[in-house]
């Protein structure tokens, strides 16, 4: 098993790195460490590594990749035989503030980045004067899709060392949905499975302290008049416990802002919480409006780590 620390940034993909960047760190509030030619590089007022979400310019939408943080240095050479045993896409690669990682795509087609050392530049918690716009505070968690529930899942658990906090059932008691985690919190990964053949990815998240911190996000992106990047909430998820908001950025990439979820203190004491289908009104929403059919039918595609092309969109 890769001896998994915790899940650390999200490279995304979008078309105009400008209006990206007035997006996510001008009015959202994510602090900027640095922009560099086709990158802007943000992270939360608690996060003292260089990134936790890379805006990359492209030609489209999605997800580049997933980035992961491992206990010890050794743990990417044992990862990158043990990848490549179970005949998974495996290569060496950098990026910024990295220069010792590995990327790989998991059986579902994810594309994930390993790495043990990222450059710190230090954290913001007490620099007020920085904190700005919805205050995030630190990646919570990915949300992404794949035709195989089932397998993700096992090579989750297995290989990188997570365990499911929740699940939902479908009418014949199928598993359609999981969350994950490694670091002790409601989730750090949350996959469903999609009817198409290609994986996706749904969102990215990031915990506030406040649920007036996701309230304030509506009246900042109202006062720009971006009402229709206000997708869904706020409400408050019957699953996770967490008070929710879902934003939408001029590609279509999706953000979700997240707050009041669990710590799980005894993993090992851990019952894993299953939501059956007749549990449906309340286990997505303990309160809310229904969810919107763009929310369940939409998400961005992923690249394909071995040559750049991207893959299901939806
Ligand atoms: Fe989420």
């Amino acid at each position: 098993m890769i001896n998994i620390l915790r899940l650390s940034h999200v490279v995304i993909r979008v078309t105009d790195l400008d209006k990206a960047r007035y997006f996510y760190s001008d009015l959202l509030g994510l602090i900027e460490t640095e922009k560099d030619g086709d990158y802007v590089y943000l992270r939360g007022i608690e996060e003292g590594q260089h990134h936790s979400l890379v805006l990359k310019k492209a030609s489209s939408a999605g997800l580049s990749y997933i980035g992961f943080r491992v206990a010890k240095s050794e743990e990417l050479d044992k990862a990158k035989e043990e990848l490549k045993s179970l005949g998974l896409k495996v290569m060496k690669y950098k990026e910024k503030g990295v220069d010792d990682g590995l990327l790989f795509e998991t059986p579902g087609g994810i594309p994930m980045f390993l790495y043990y050392d990222m450059e710190y530049v230090g954290d913001s918690r007490l620099d007020f004067y920085k904190h700005k716009g919805v205050n995030p505070i630190r990646l919570a968690h990915v949300n992404f899709v794949v035709k195989d529930l089932e397998k993700e899942i096992e090579f989750l658990k297995k290989y990188m060392g997570y365990y499911e906090t929740e699940i939902f059932l479908d009418s014949d008691n199928v598993k359609t949905v999981s969350w994950l985690t490694k670091r002790g919190d409601s989730h750090e990964i949350a996959i469903s499975k999609s009817s198409k053949n290609s994986p996706g990815f749904h969102h990215e998240t990031y915990y506030v302290h406040d649920v007036k911190d996701i309230i304030r996000g509506c009246d900042i992106l109202a006062s720009a008049k971006l009402w229709d990047s206000i997708e869904r909430g706020p409400g408050r998820h019957g699953v996770t416990e967490g008070y929710y908001v879902y934003f939408r950025d001029f590609d279509k990439n999706r953000i979700e802002f997240f707050s009041s979820d669990y710590i799980v203190l005894d993993p090992d004491k851990w019952k894993t919480i299953v939501w059956t289908y007749d549990q449906f009104r309340y286990r997505s929403d303990f309160w809310g409006r229904p969810i919107p059919q763009s929310w369940l039918t939409e998400w961005v595609p992923v690249e394909d780590i071995s040559t750049g092309n991207l893959k299901g969109w939806s």
